[in-house]
């Protein structure tokens, strides 16, 4: 009799709220375990100057370059993807062991420089306490804000910050090159894969569409759109969804379709400001990749292309901030799970 028994007797109401409890209480990719124990200000008492510092170290790499801020806001995704956010995109690969890293998805990666000088001034001020993936979750939330004060002149926030990060994730101790491949979605996904995607980590169709408008900032590389401007199919040239002068553009620019040195504005003459540019560029089919392109192709993520492109830009920051709030929660280590890293490259 013991559990069973005991589970038969249960009200299906309490038998639920197990079953959810115990599907969040492990550390796999489904997303959202231990969401309860992060917080905002997790950090007060035992460093309290860990949001300062990395503020200031981030503030630091994007006066120095402007384009700084993509990077660190695409790290914190590419973390939670893949095992959630525990920071395993951070870790070098061994002999034995091809990491996060050095998958494909992950080759144009950029500012772990910028992490590891975080780590470096956090752990002489406050050693073994901060862990990696809450340095990445804190960047990733101060590259955002300061590319988003660039356009409102700091008129949404007080403190500055575009939403409140929560903390208290630790490291986790795994970090597989073939685990990146599977769970990143993929430039070329169309949306029944990318909402599929987004679904196994918790989240939604708004957080799908929301989350993509993090493509305001940043640049991309030719392989990233190479099949959309050559040999779309047998019968067709580029992707047909892809607007016709916009592709010639482009085409012209990645004429060799593997050059991975040319860079692409996300947004051209916009793309280190974080604003719904991205959305009106998406309308006009002028979005980079197919899977920009792919939110047209569902009645939610259509409404929502629509709305952020026609609304005032608060609406999508306050929206975006709720949405990386709930990425940030995706399968992460909290209480005695995992460890804190010394260094971000490397497990203890
Ligand atoms: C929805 C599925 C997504 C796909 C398929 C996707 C794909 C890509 C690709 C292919 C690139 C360019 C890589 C290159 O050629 O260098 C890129 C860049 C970028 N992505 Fe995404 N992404 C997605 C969602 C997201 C999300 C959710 C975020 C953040 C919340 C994000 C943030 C960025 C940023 C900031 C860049 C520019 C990076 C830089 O300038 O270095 N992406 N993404």
């Amino acid at each position: 009799m013991a559990v069973r028994g005991l589970l038969r007797l249960l009200p299906p109401v309490l038998l639920l709220a197990l079953v959810a409890s115990s599907v969040h209480g492990f550390g796999g990719y489904g997303g959202g375990n231990g969401s309860g124990k992060l917080r905002v200000g997790f950090y007060k008492y035992s460093c309290p100057e860990a949001e300062a510092i990395v503020r200031k170290i981030v503030a630091k790499a994007v006066h120095e370059d402007p384009t700084a801020n993509a990077p660190l806001l695409r790290l914190h995704f590419h973390d939670c993807f893949v095992r959630g956010c525990e920071g395993s995109v951070l870790i070098n690969s061994t002999k034995g062991n091809t990491a996060e890293k050095d998958a494909k998805p992950n080759h144009t990666l950029d500012a772990f420089d910028v992490i590891d000088d975080i780590k470096e001034e956090l752990e002489r001020r406050c050693p073994g306490t901060v862990s990696c993936a809450d340095i990445l979750a804190i960047a990733a939330r101060d590259a955002v804000s300061l590319a988003t004060k660039v356009v409102t002149k700091g008129g949404w926030s007080k403190d500055g910050n575009l939403y409140q990060v929560e903390t208290g994730r630790r490291d986790g101790n795994v970090s597989s090159a073939k685990e990146a491949v599977k769970n990143l979605p993929d430039s070329f996904d169309g949306i029944r894969k990318l909402i599929k995607r987004f679904a196994s980590k918790n989240l939604s169709l708004k957080d799908l569409a929301v989350l993509s408008g993090a493509h305001a900032i940043g640049k991309s590389h030719c392989p990233s759109i190479a099949k959309r401007l050559r040999n779309f199919t047998a019968h067709m040239e580029s992707d047909p969804t892809l607007d016709r002068p916009y592709a010639d553009r482009l085409r012209r620019r990645c004429w060799r379709p593997k050059d991975n040195t040319t860079e692409l504005e996300m947004v051209p003459g916009s793309s280190e400001t974080f604003d719904t540019a991205y959305y009106g560029l998406v309308a006009k089919r002028r979005g980079l990749f197919h899977s920009d392109e792919a939110l047209l192709r569902n009645d939610v993520t259509r409404a929502l292309v629509y709305r952020y492109r026609d609304s005032p830009v608060e609406a999508f920051l306050k929206d975006f901030g709720v949405s990386m709030v709930n990425m940030g929660r995706v399968g992460v280590l909290t209480g005695s799970q995992g460890e804190i890293r010394k260094k971000c490259a490397f497990f203890n």
